[in-house]
Parts: C-alpha cells; structure tokens; sequence
C-alpha cells in the first residue's frame, strides 16, 4: 500500500478526531465541559475504547449542511472496558452541531444499541446536545424514535445508563427517562420538555433553565433522575461504581468482589440503636451502613422521597438492592414518590437479579387529600405489585414499627419475601396501640371514672399484646427473632441459602403494574 493512502487515512482520523474544530472545543471547555471523547477516555479503563462508525457523516444538504467544515457525525459510539467487562456507549459531541441528532446521529447510536443487546453489554450515553437537529426536520423526528424503541424493547435485557452533562430537551429527554440510571451533572445539565422561553410565552411564568430543570431539580423534586455529580469527573467515576453492582445483562449476575470484611462481624451498637420512645427517630443509615460490606452504599435518589432508603450494597461480596423505611423522614411514612421510587427501584433490581434487602420501620401510608388525592391508592400499589412480582431472594429485616397495609407492602412474608427477620423491638401489628387503643377500647375509656389512666392501662396491655413480633413469629409470618447485633451475620447467612434460588411466574405476556 502507498504511503499516500496511510497518510490520508491519519489526516483523516486526525480530523474526526477534533469533532467541530479547536475553536469550537474551547468554547466547550470554556463552559465546565469536556469533550466527546474526553469523557469516554475517563469512562474506560485506560486505552480500552474502541470507536466504531467514526467516518458515518450526515447527508443532509439542506439550510448549510453541505458547507459545514467537520468530518463525521455528532455523537461518538464505539465500545470498551470497564472494570474489565465489555460496555458500549455513545458520546454527543457538542463542538457539531451542538451535538444535534439527525439521521446519522442516530443510526450510529442505533447500532451501538443492537450491538450492545446482541452481546448483551451495558449501554451508557453520554447526552450533550441541542435536540433535534432542526436543518434534517422528520428525519431527525425518526431517529429519535427508533432510538426509544430500542430503549424500550431492551429495556430489563441490558442495563441502560444515561448521564445528563448539558443540555438535553423537548422529546429528546425521553430516551434517558426510557433508561434504568439517569446520572446529572449540577450546574452543567440541563432537562426539559418545554424551555423556559416556550413556558414564558405559553403561561407567562418566568424561570431559569436550572431551576426548571437543573440537577438539583430532577433529583430532589421530579424524580426523573437518580443520580447527582459535584462535576464531570465524578459522574463518570459514579457510573463506573454503579457498573459494580450490576450484571451485564439480564441472563447473569452482577460481579462477585472479594469480600474483605468479617462475615461473621457482630454490630454491638444495633442493640442499643432503637429508641425505647416508639415516636422517637433514628437514622437507618445507622442500621444499614454496619451491615453491609465496608460500609459502602451507593444510594439511589438520595434527595429524592427521603422518606424511602435505597441504593446499592455489596454483601459478603455480592450485589444486593437495600430498600428501607427512614425514620428520620416523616416517621417512615410511605407517600406517592416513596412508592414511585421504591417500585422503580425493586423491578430494576429483579430485571438484573440482584437480591432484595428490605428494612422495615413503617407506621403507615402518609394520610391526607394531597395523598389521596394524587392517587396514594395506585402509587403505593406499586410497590405491593413489584414486590410480589420480584423472583430474587428477598431478605427482610423488621426493625421497628411494621404497621396495616404499608408492612405487606414492605416485603412481607404474604408478598413472597423469602426470609423476614425481625428485631425484638419489631412491632408487627394493624396499627400502634394509640390508635387501636382509641377505636376499639373507645367505649371502655369513654365510661371509665378515670379516663388518663385507663387509657394508659389499655395502651399498655395492647402494646405488650400485640406491639411485638411475636404474634406474627407464631404464625410463620416471621421466620426468626434475632438480636440486632447478629443481623449481618444472620443476612449473609439466609442469601447463601438463597443462592440457588429459582422462581417462575404464572406464564402471561406480560403483567399490568399499575401506573
Ligand atoms: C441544529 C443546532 C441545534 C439544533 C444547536 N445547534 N442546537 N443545530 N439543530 N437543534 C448549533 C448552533 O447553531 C451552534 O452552531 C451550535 O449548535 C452551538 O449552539 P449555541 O447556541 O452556540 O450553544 P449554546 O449557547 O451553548 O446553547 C445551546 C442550546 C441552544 C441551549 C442547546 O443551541 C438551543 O437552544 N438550541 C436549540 C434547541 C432546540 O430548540 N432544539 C430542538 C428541540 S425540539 P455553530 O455552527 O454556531 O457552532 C426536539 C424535538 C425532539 O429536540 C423530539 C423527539 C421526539
């Protein structure tokens, strides 16, 4: 071969490689951002990513396409290492176009997709782009829509991670909501169906773009994303973390680690964790933390539904997803986002057999016409739907309070919960002996001469009755007792034995959660 033909060829790489030019890539960096392909060298393991289809270019000649003066497309797609296993991704080069999706865009994506499911590897994007590349119209409009339906066809086969790190809006915001992960960059990532302008003119009402869908935005207040980094550095470190728990599809388990903490470690300090005062908080991020490996969580909406603990563990090495009440957050109450998060979060975990942890301190759904209202009934129904729908081993640990229709929709023992341990302060009741007290002691109190005392009397004798995990242990509901302190011990003991565990559902098309 000619030198002339090698050397075209490096030129030519050497162009595609600078995207929309060196202008354009300090205008980005300029802006907190990286680049494209900066941020896929910072996602793989070192040296490991391997670009495909980096010669596809659009072939749209209209409105100045034609005259524009880059090589390739908007969005870097290829595949690589991370932690060692194989992961594709794709990359909006912002420096074309503002990283616009036109038909190529979108074909080199599309490809990346069927690559990723027919090897069955992870797909991460990495989203930074105008939208619809105005200039290429329906075809752009097309390449979107094959794009969200392969998110959604594969969907529960691969884990599908998008990380947020610019802007990303009107329909375009839909392929990463069709995504397990959403990941957002504070300050630098922006979401939305309607921008502010449109809003301003359409409502009149005025806001900035980071308020209407900044980071902190989607993670605290909507819900649509899952994750927040401080900046890009540690978003991509974040989604190589999450790969840690995760298999690389739905047909294996998630990596195995060596496990370099005690698995017969006991935790003095649970003993004496819970409050004697049944109204008196704590945080289950002291119940949790111990248990699990090194005390590493990774938690899933942090600031999001604060009242509903979850996130990703590893126990004596093995992934588990931990679901748990917080006390801390109003009583543990479960409320329409609680059952949001927590019903997303469980289906994600059994799409990709990763184990059931559940921690249960509930006193109840969250009374009140907004819950009502806003639909209470089919939120929480979700998590009773996901819980019993879930064939993963299912630990269940009851600390506290596991009260009426919120402790069957924490993992019990009627939804399919494998093992359910509870603590010798566990409460497993139809409510707390207050309220029993008041209905059903109602006219005993009513007539008593002395009514303060009486209704202690009664509290009392309810309380030492029912507000135990006894009863429910004599019927089977709870399969031990155990001291708090064993409690990592005894979890890492029933998922061994669960280890072989196979369960398969009534055959259908497919089930109908409520939504
Ligand atoms: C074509 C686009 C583009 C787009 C940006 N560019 N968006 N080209 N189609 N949608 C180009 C700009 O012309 C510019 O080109 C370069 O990208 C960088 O854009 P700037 O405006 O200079 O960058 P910045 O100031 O950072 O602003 C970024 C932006 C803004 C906020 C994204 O560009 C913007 O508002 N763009 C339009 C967004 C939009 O309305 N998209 C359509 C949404 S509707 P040069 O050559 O100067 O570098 C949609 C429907 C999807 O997406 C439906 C799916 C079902």
């Amino acid at each position: 071969m000619s030198l002339d033909k090698r050397e075209f060829l490096q030129k030519k790489k050497e162009k595609l490689s600078m995207g929309g030019g060196a202008e354009r890539i300090e205008k980005q960096h300029a802006k907190g951002k990286m680049t494209a392909r900066e941020r896929l060298q910072l996602l793989f393991d070192e040296g490991t990513f391997i670009e495909i289809d980096a010669f596809v270019k659009n072939r749209c000649t209209r409105f100045g396409m034609d005259k524009m003066d880059f090589e390739g497309e908007s969005v870097v797609t290829g595949y690589g290492q991370i932690d060692g296993r194989v992961v594709y991704a794709y990359s909006q080069d912002f420096t074309i176009t503002g990283g616009s999706l036109g038909e190529m865009h979108a074909a080199k994506i599309v490809k990346a997709m069927d690559s990723a499911a027919k090897v069955g590897a992870p797909l991460v994007g990495l989203n930074d782009s105008g939208g619809a590349r105005i200039q290429e119209a329906v075809d752009a409009l097309n390449g979107y829509g094959s794009i969200f339906y392969r998110n959604s066809i594969y969907s529960g086969v691969i884990p599908q991670i998008s990380a947020i790190m610019g802007p990303c809006a009107g329909g375009a915001v839909y392929s990463p909501a069709l995504t397990d992960f959403i990941f957002m960059v504070d300050k630098t990532s922006q979401m939305f169906i309607t921008g502010p302008q449109v809003i301003k003119t359409v409502t009149g009402e005025i806001v900035t773009s980071e308020d209407l869908g900044g980071a902190m935005t989607h993670n605290s207040i909507s819900g649509n994303a899952h994750f927040m980094a401080t900046d890009e550095h540690q978003c991509l470190a974040s989604i190589r973390n999450l790969l840690k728990y995760l298999p690389s599809n739905s047909m294996e388990k998630a990596p195995a680690t060596e496990c370099l903490d005690d698995i017969n470690r006991q935790i003095d300090e649970l003993d004496d964790l819970i409050p004697d005062n049944p109204n008196k908080p704590y945080n289950i991020l002291d119940v949790i933390l111990p248990i699990i490996d090194n005390g590493e969580f990774m938690e899933y909406q942090p600031y999001f539904a604060t009242n509903l603990v979850t996130g990703y563990a590893k126990i004596n090495g093995k992934s588990v997803g931990i679901v748990a009440n917080q006390p801390n957050v109003m009583a543990g109450c479960l409320d329409i986002n609680a059952g949001d998060k927590g019903a997303r979060f469980i289906r994600t975990c059994d799409s990709f057999n990763i184990p059931l942890l559940t921690f249960v301190d509930v006193p109840g759904f969250l009374p009140g016409t907004n819950q009502e209202y806003g639909g209470i009934i089919r939120h929480g129904a979700k998590l009773l739907y996901s819980y019993s729908e879930a064939t993963v081993p299912k630990v269940t640990v009851i600390t506290r309070k596991a009260y009426g229709g919120a402790y069957l929709a924490m993992c019990s023992k009627s939804l399919g919960a494998d093992m359910v341990f509870a603590w010798p302060s566990a409460e497993v009741a139809v409510m707390g002996s207050e309220g029993a007290a008041n209905i059903i002691f109602r006219n005993d109190i009513a007539k008593a001469e002395n009514k303060a005392e009486t209704k202690k009397k009664i509290i009392e004798e309810y309380s030492a009755e029912f507000a135990t995990p006894y009863k429910a242990a004599e019927r089977g509901f709870v399969d031990d007792v155990i001291e708090p302190h064993s409690s990592r011990q005894r979890i890492i003991d029933a998922l061994n034995m669960l280890e072989g565990k196979r369960q398969k559902l009534p055959s259908k098309k497919h089930g109908n959660l409520p939504l």
